[in-house]
């Protein structure tokens, strides 16, 4: 089996998710370097982790370490341009979310990524823990009977102190608020589960919080199996909860959680007729626990590495989510509810997501 050589660059919050990552498979990756523009950061943090290289210059990581995969853990501006470097220097890329800020910018990723060779995963750790691919395989199954109502609420607080930071709270930096940066993880959870999103009609406002940006959406959605689905994105909610509830004909699937969830945050209740059917017992015959984190997700990345394969959360895999997330800023912005496939390369929204073409 190949032992691929990674580095990390950004070595702020998010990155010790990175290296925890990589070091769960010591067979498959060896992290030999990290980059960061703070020179003292970088240095401490090599030190730390026991990272045998540091540099201040990305560009100058890239060359010099020809690595075979590249983690991207920049803020949000930078994970386009870093990721075709990438790419270009002949590397995977395993980037952050959000991975870029409109359709137009993921059509210049897979653009580099037919050039390459090379593919772009997303960040989008929700999708990987085992119970929910366990969750998933029975949704798809049919077992659970038809996909009906759900509920998909990410409501978490995100204080003064946090949008202090500068790169946060703006269009041109941070792409949005808690839809496109906090709610992402649980509505693209929820994709996953459910499959293709038909129409989407949107609220989106800032209420509370001195930014730009949304600081709270709320999202009707209509999936193309027919069910309906309801979303909050919230930056202003002091006591936090992840919630997600999808009820099927035969069965109510819950899960309650923050920021990771394992087997014990999952909830499952079957109708009466199912009582003695088995279905209870299927649902939470859940496999072995693995948390919901970047672990799982450079376990499964590493696999189709060795495949030569697409990772499941680059071109298709990420298209939805990212054509879902533009849908609900076009219908915030317009009022309009906004069916996918139209947000075509002459729709602002294609382009931009801040409204700016719409108020104009
Ligand atoms: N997947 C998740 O659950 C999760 C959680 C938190 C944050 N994130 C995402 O991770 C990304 C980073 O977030 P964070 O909270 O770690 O941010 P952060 O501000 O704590 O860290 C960012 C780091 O990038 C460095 N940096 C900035 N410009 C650079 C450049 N040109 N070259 C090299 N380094 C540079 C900064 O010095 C800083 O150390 C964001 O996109 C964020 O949305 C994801």
């Amino acid at each position: 089996m190949k032992k691929y050589k990674t580095v990390i660059v950004g070595t702020g919050g998010i990155a010790e998710s990175h290296v925890n990552a990589v070091r769960a498979l010591p067979d498959r990756f060896e992290l030999v370097a990290v980059a960061d523009v703070d020179a003292e950061k970088v240095e401490a943090y090599g030190k730390k982790y026991d990272i045998p290289r540091s540099y201040t210059d990305y560009e100058e990581m890239l060359a010099a370490e020809k690595p075979d995969l590249v983690q991207i853990a920049v803020p949000p501006l930078l994970h386009v341009k870093f990721s075709i470097m990438a790419m270009e220097a002949g590397a995977w890329v395993y980037c952050e979310k959000p991975l870029c800020a409109s359709l137009a910018e993921l059509d210049k990723i897979e653009e580099a990524e037919k050039r390459t060779g090379k593919f772009c995963a997303s960040v989008f750790q929700m999708r990987f823990a085992p119970s929910s691919t366990h969750v998933k395989k029975l949704i798809e199954s049919g077992r659970l009977g038809k996909p009906m109502i759900g509920i998909a609420h990410t409501l978490w607080y995100r204080d003064l102190e946090y949008y202090g930071v500068s790169w946060r709270g703006t269009w041109k930096s941070d792409f949005g608020g808690p839809t496109m940066i906090l709610g992402i993880h649980t509505m693209d959870h929820v994709l996953n589960l459910m499959g293709e999103w038909e129409e989407v009609r949107a609220i989106t406002a800032t209420l509370d919080r001195p930014i730009e940006v949304e600081d709270v959406s709320m999202v009707h959605v209509r999936f193309k199996n027919g069910a309906l689905v309801s979303m909050i994105n919230s930056a202003l909610s002091p006591r936090q909860e992840t919630y997600i509830r999808l009820d099927f004909q035969k069965a109510t699937v819950e899960l309650k959680h923050l920021y990771v969830y394992q087997n014990e945050n999952w909830s499952f209740t079957v109708t009466d007729e199912e009582k003695d059917s088995g279905l209870l017992e299927e649902l939470t015959s859940l496999p072995e626990d693995a948390p919901s984190s970047h672990v799982s997700q450079i376990k499964a990345m590493v696999e189709e590495m060795d495949r030569n394969e697409r990772p499941s959360t680059s071109g298709s895999g990420v298209r939805d989510t990212v054509e879902f997330v533009s849908a609900i800023y076009k219908s915030g912005f317009t009022g309009e509810a906004v069916k996918k496939g139209t947000i075509g390369k002459d729709d602002p929204f294609y382009r931009d997501l801040s409204g700016k073409s719409s108020k104009a």
